[in-house]
């Protein structure tokens, strides 16, 4: 999982900015959930819209079109809807937000908000960090020992996980770990989803899931197909360290060498390496391409035909509500055509 999103360029930057300062407030800070789905769902949905909003009512009105019943009581059920139609309306009147303003100056926000960006602390970390006195880079640094070994890694490669990956370098990364894959065994199948597989100029880390024919979820665990590549990558100097390794989860660093004509170093990028049993491969791929946003909304979909639709499985509801034996899936489109929902690309699923 990748912690700095990529802006979201709209004629409504300044109010889709804002949504998303105060979507990670609410998970980073209040650890509320739902507002900061709410928030999100609102910042994409503004971002999609071709014209220049000019009242909170516009956007209300655009909110409410969009979302579909599910959501919508998410969001009214939170207040939301409401209150950010006003927020927008005082943005466009003042060219500001009190309300952001007051989080931006408070020490607490602002100590808790910057923490969460290490990698390996999350919001209830970094709040315990706060209440410590520890708030910045260089108070991570004082008190090194009290860090796990995730988060090590995290401050020791702070700056450079800040950075968002170029298309051109995570082109080069899948050609290197697909052609990899081949070597140890020619059965391996992977593939590089995250935002990258939808098509993104740049990418906040590396995703990939992998499955191989012999691994299913009738056959017993296979850690040693996940640890295989793992140790390969590292054998060929890609994979650096290590943040944490399950049987079925590797979460790591890597890093491209230089090659003849590179004029500068690659810098250390995040990576996260699942395997997944083949007969769960495409629910898998279909989810960590995301976007989360996408996801959630094809889940709905899913529920409103009858199915439940999760990162392993896709399983029809009885009347009583019980979800029946997991749906045989082949493919991405399998999953679309069991709920009726209309094919689309990777590059078409920002939401
Ligand atoms: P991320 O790597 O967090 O997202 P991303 O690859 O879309 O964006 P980035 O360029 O910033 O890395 O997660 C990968 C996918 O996993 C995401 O696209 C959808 C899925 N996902 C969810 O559906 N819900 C979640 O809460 C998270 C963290 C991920
Ligand atoms: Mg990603």
């Amino acid at each position: 999982m990748s912690k700095r999103k990529a802006p979201q360029e709209s004629l409504n930057e300044g109010i889709t900015d804002f949504l998303v300062e105060l979507a990670n407030y609410e998970k980073n800070v209040n650890r509320a959930i739902h507002k900061y789905n709410a928030y999100r769902k609102a910042a994409s949905t503004i971002a999609k819209y071709p014209n220049k909003i000019k009242s909170g009512e516009e956007a209300k009105k655009l909110l409410k079109k969009i979302t579909n019943f599910l959501q919508l009581f998410t969001i009214l059920q939170d207040g939301v809807g409401a209150k950010i139609a006003e927020k927008i309306d005082e943005f466009l009147q003042t060219g500001k937000l009190r309300k952001l303003e007051k989080i931006r100056n408070d020490d607490t926000s602002s100590s808790i908000n910057f923490l969460t960006r290490v990698t390996g602390i999350g919001p209830a970390a970094a709040r315990k960090f706060f209440e410590e006195g520890v708030k910045t880079l260089d108070d991570l640094k004082k008190v090194e020992h009290k860090l796990n070994h995730h988060q090590k890694i995290g401050l020791k490669y702070f700056e450079e996980f800040e950075k968002r990956i170029p298309r051109a370098e995570m082109e080069k990364m899948e050609t290197l770990i697909l052609g990899e894959l081949t070597e140890i065994d020619t059965e391996y199948i992977g593939t590089i989803c995250g935002s990258y597989r939808r098509g993104a100029a740049s990418s906040g880390d590396i995703d990939i899931l992998l499955t191989h024919p012999k691994y299913t979820s009738q056959t017993e665990k296979q850690p040693k197909l996940l640890h295989a590549v793992v140790e390969h990558l590292e054998s060929v100097g890609f994979v650096t360290d290590t943040l944490s390794k399950g049987d079925t989860k590797f979460m790591g660093v890597c890093q491209l060498q230089p090659s003849d004509d590179d004029e500068e170093e690659y810098l250390h990028r995040r990576i996260d390496i699942r395997l997944i049993p083949k007969d769960q491969y495409y629910c898998g791929v279909l989810y960590f391409t995301g976007s989360d946003i996408f996801n959630k909304n094809m889940r709905t979909h899913a529920l409103e035909k009858g199915f439940t639709l999760n990162e392993y499985t896709i399983r029809p509801l009885g009347v009583t509500g019980v979800a029946g034996e997991p749906l045989l899936v082949d493919s991405e489109k399998d999953i679309f055509d069991y709920i009726q929902y209309k094919y689309r690309e990777p590059k078409d699923r920002s939401e």
